[in-house]
């Protein structure tokens, strides 16, 4: 039986113990990592992602009242809260992104929910490390909710999940709503996207501001992706995030205040123009607009080395990118470049850079697929010798997006 096998099988039957009936509908969403463009989809800017091989389930089936009863089986918790009245709970806990999603898609313009519903919840995506949880969470429970029919649209109609591009990036803009207005962290549209857009053995493109996107195939055999969790914790990383954002808002800032109407995020700002104005820009925003508009530039290349199945070039350019989180956005760690580093000395090694928010938590290496265990073992030993921690190493590979499936 594959691992997705088996999680639906614990997931189905931890409902059936815990609701005594069967479920009618299960949605599954991957996790995901970031290739290239660190901090870059809250600019406007461009990003590459794969979405992974680790799932979150939700298995349940709808309910004739407004009660809506979750089981997270992760947690062995459960909450319940009415569709009528939706309460946000302390920071952390697990229920607000469940509520979530409920909230956001009703109070997005045209959809609704018909009813409430019972659901179990479970995944086996590494929590805190970078790979988005929260978003496959997001993702799986608004699939559970299409697949099982309980979201209508504006004409009456009830959507399923077999959904246009358009459509699924309106869904992925609701899902991100609720972990911006709801659980109230200010992360871009990179996470949703992914878990939404992600195919096996494909990385996906994202143009933040255009919303144009892609899928790029990653080859034939795909490079295993090798996400190595440093095992540092991520606590930091939330209120440094909201501080990086601010420093790059000041280059935005000074481009307007000295008449560039047209500026409203370092998009519409150019390299060269960094450079002639760097010594009135901040000394930080500066570094932190390098770093961004280089980023958009080597997703650019990224994508054509990709097209042109240059996977080696893609590696080099994933390197780069982590030398520039380090030394201009400083959201890299000596843990994390100790994990970079050994990398780079491993068999297979292709490319690889901090993942997601940066300070703590995961890398992401692109390594050749025949090498991903030689890989993982030296990588395992030269981190240990140099931190004298032991990192956790998930080979995973390229995933579809998320989806609904029937089970009645
Ligand atoms: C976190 C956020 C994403 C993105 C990355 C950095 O993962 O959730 O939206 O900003 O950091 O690229």
């Amino acid at each position: 039986m594959s691992t997705l096998d088996e999680l639906k099988a614990r997931c189905t039957s931890s409902f059936e113990q815990r609701f005594g009936a069967s479920p009618s509908a299960l949605g599954l969403a991957p996790a995901r990592v970031e290739l290239l463009g660190n901090h870059t989809d809250y600019n406007g800017g461009l990003v590459m992602a794969a979405a992974i091989d680790r799932f979150t389930l939700a298995a349940g089936r709808p309910v004739s009242t407004s009660s809506c009863r979750i089981h997270a089986v992760n947690y062995a918790d459960d909450t319940e809260f009415s569709l009528r009245s939706i309460q946000r709970g302390e920071d952390g806990d697990w229920p607000n992104y469940v509520k979530g999603v409920v909230w956001a898609i009703q109070d997005a313009e045209g959809p609704e929910l018909v009813s409430g519903f019972e659901m179990a919840v479970l995944g086996d995506v590494p929590l805190g490390a970078g790979l988005s949880s929260s978003a496959s969470l997001e993702a799986a429970v608004g699939f559970f909710l299409l697949q099982a029919g309980l979201i209508q649209g504006r004409d009456g109609k009830r959507l399923g999940t077999d959904l246009s591009d358009a459509t699924r990036m309106a869904f992925a803009k609701i899902l991100r709503r609720s972990e911006n207005a709801f659980v109230g962290v200010a992360s871009g549209l990179l996470d949703q996207f992914s878990s939404l857009f992600g195919r096996a053995d494909h990385a996906v493109y994202l143009d933040c501001r255009t919303l144009d996107h892609a899928r790029v195939p990653l080859g034939d055999p795909g490079p295993a992706i090798v996400v190595c969790d440093s095992k540092t914790s991520r606590r930091l990383a939330d209120g440094m995030y909201n501080r990086r954002r601010a420093e790059c808002e000041t280059v935005v800032t000074y481009f307007q205040s000295r008449g560039a109407e047209s500026v409203t995020s370092l998009r519409d700002i150019e390299l060269s123009q960094v450079e002639e104005h760097w010594d009135r820009l901040d000394p930080l925003g500066r570094k932190r607009a390098r770093h961004v508009l280089t980023e958009n530039d080597r997703v650019t290349r990224g994508v054509a080395a990709l097209r042109a199945g240059d996977l080696e070039e893609f590696g080099r350019l994933m390197s780069a990118s982590h030398a520039s989180s380090r030394d201009d956005f400083e959201n890299s760690s000596p843990a994390l470049n100790a994990l970079v580093e050994a990398a780079e000395a491993a068999p297979g090694f292709l490319g690889g850079k901090l993942s997601g928010a940066g300070w703590a938590g995961c890398s992401v290496n692109l390594v050749r697929s025949d090498q991903a265990g030689p890989f993982a073992e030296s990588v395992r030993s030269a981190y240990s010798r140099a931190t004298g921690v032991t990192p956790d190493i998930h080979v995973c590979h390229a995933a579809d997006g998320a989806r609904g499936l029937a089970l009645a």
